[in-house]
């Protein structure tokens, strides 16, 4: 591999790093994608200019149908769908790993040349387990959150000690495949297939529910592949941004896990979650609450000297975004001090709610973390609750049996008042009831959110 290749890889994985940090802030997000998008374009060029490439017709053609549906599925995806799509494409990156490393084993073995040394057994070994198990852990997953299986814990006796052994087993094949290479593509196949069979057992015991937290791990596991597979290859940019990916998958996945104060091998073992799916479909118990309207929200804002907005799920599902907007825009006009709340794992996807809001141009300033805002709600005239029921649920702070306990939340019953826009009464994702829909100071306003905030912005602007 020439030195202006491992230059360039080197300016390439700098800007896949520099894309990465500014990913960190909505401000400089887009920025970050464009460092990212640029870094790969210039790897994927150098590696076809370097490469002693027989014949492109493959290639192009695998560019051409890649790039039609990555852009179809890019504009037809909504992004409610985001956790099943990049689903899609972990599994399809793990899957790309275990082709590559075992395309070139038989390359090898073709030309009758050694596999290599310890290293590239190991890695090629580990390349083709770590990104089995991603991909079908990751169409495991794809299918939950489709709704297309049962999104519940699937769970039989003896199961951890069952993944156990098949892990155990895939390295006692691997050694012995290491022990003779040459004639060692059976045990290489066999260790595919039981890779195969070991992401599918290890990703159904875990709920719904917990379905995003173990995306992000198969994003980090398919990161652990590809940078396997660089070592195979001697490929420098695929084990460093293989090795990126990894840990910035796992960090994500711990993340995630802190924000729902649960250990990730609760997440992975625990079989917690339930079948609610999207919590949409209006099935929870109907106790007496009052219903509100949006005449009676608007005459409480006219009175409100402050308001914090908790936006959630159903947001993203209403496509409330824009009138969310326009809301506070009114309310701000009217001299009120207007901030969003924003809870880590609100919506469907980490960042879910910031990139909503940041698509109907709601400024960053006005999105507040959860800790830095929780203390402001008692000092707050009106918090609105927009489609969000989980993180604003008090079971969360007594309720031990509950799949929330222990999940911080944030502190809205502490307002003078809460308003809350959903349809009906119906749990959210964790299938936890709500006491705060039946307490005094809360205002139920049911209905969808986009229509429930279209009406009162109509109302104030009337007036
Ligand atoms: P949820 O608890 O899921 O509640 C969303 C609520 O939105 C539902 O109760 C639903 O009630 C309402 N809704 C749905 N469509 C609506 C519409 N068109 N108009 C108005 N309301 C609508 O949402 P949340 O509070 O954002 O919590 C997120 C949950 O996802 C948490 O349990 C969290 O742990 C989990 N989770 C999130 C992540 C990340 S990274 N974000 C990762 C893993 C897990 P109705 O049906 O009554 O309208």
């Amino acid at each position: 591999m020439g030195a202006v290749t491992n230059v360039v890889y080197l300016i390439a994985s700098v800007l896949f790093i520099l894309g990465l940090k500014k990913l960190g802030s909505p401000k400089t997000a887009r920025q970050g994608n464009v460092y990212s998008m640029l870094g790969m374009l210039l790897a994927i060029v150098i590696t076809l200019l370097d490469q002693r490439i027989v014949d492109f017709t493959y290639i192009i053609a695998g560019l051409l149908v890649g790039s039609v549906i990555g852009a179809i599925a890019a504009k037809k995806v909504e992004m409610t769908q985001m956790p099943q799509m990049v689903a899609l494409f972990n599994g399809f990156g793990g899957i790309a790993s275990t082709f590559v490393a075992y395309s070139e084993f038989v390359t090898k073995l073709s030309e009758n040349l050694p596999v290599g040394g310890t290293d590239v057994v190991v890695s090629l070994v580990l390349s083709l387990l770590i990104g089995t198990v991603t991909f079908t852990g990751s169409m495991i997953a794809f299918l939950k959150l489709q709704g297309w299986m049962p999104g519940r814990p699937i769970v039989f006796k003896g199961q951890v000690a069952f993944n156990g052994l098949l892990l155990a087993g895939t390295f006692v094949l691997g050694w012995m495949f290491g022990m003779d290479t040459m004639n060692g593509q059976t045990f290489l196949l066999v260790i595919i297939a039981i890779a195969a069979v070991l992401g599918v057992t290890s990703v159904i015991p875990i709920g719904g529910a917990d379905m995003p937290v173990v995306i992000s791990l198969l994003n980090s596991y398919s990161g652990l592949a590809a940078a396997a597979t660089g070592f195979v290859l001697s490929n420098n940019v695929l084990i460093i941004s293989g090795a990126l990916v990894g840990a910035s998958g796992i960090i994500l996945t711990q993340i995630m896990c802190v924000a729902m104060n649960r250990s990730l091998a609760n997440v992975l073992f625990a079989a917690v979650g339930t079948d609610s799916g999207s919590g949409a479909s209006g099935g929870g118990e109907q106790r007496n609450v009052t219903r509100y309207t949006a005449d009676d929200a608007a005459m409480i804002f006219e009175n409100s000297e402050s308001v914090i907005i908790v936006p959630g799920y159903g947001l993203a599902v209403a496509q409330a975004q824009h009138v969310m907007n326009e809301l506070m825009q009114l309310l701000e006009k009217r001299g009120i001090n207007v901030r969003f709340a924003i809870h880590p794992v609100a919506g469907r996807m980490p960042g879910h709610m910031n990139v909503l809001l940041a698509e109907a141009n709601v400024s960053y300033d006005k999105l507040v973390e959860m800790d830095a805002i929780n203390d402001d709600f008692q000092s707050t005239d009106v918090a609105l609750v927009v489609g969000a029921n989980d993180v604003i649920n008090p079971a969360a702070r007594y309720k031990k049996d509950s799949p929330l306990y222990g999940m911080p939340i944030l502190n809205v019953d502490q307002a003078q008042r809460v308003m809350i826009i959903k349809r009906s009464l119906a749990t959210g994702f964790a299938g936890e009831d709500n006491e705060l829909f039946y307490d005094d100071n809360t205002m139920m306003l049911f209905g969808d959110a986009k229509k429930m905030l279209t009406d009162i912005v109509k109302i104030l602007k009337d007036e």
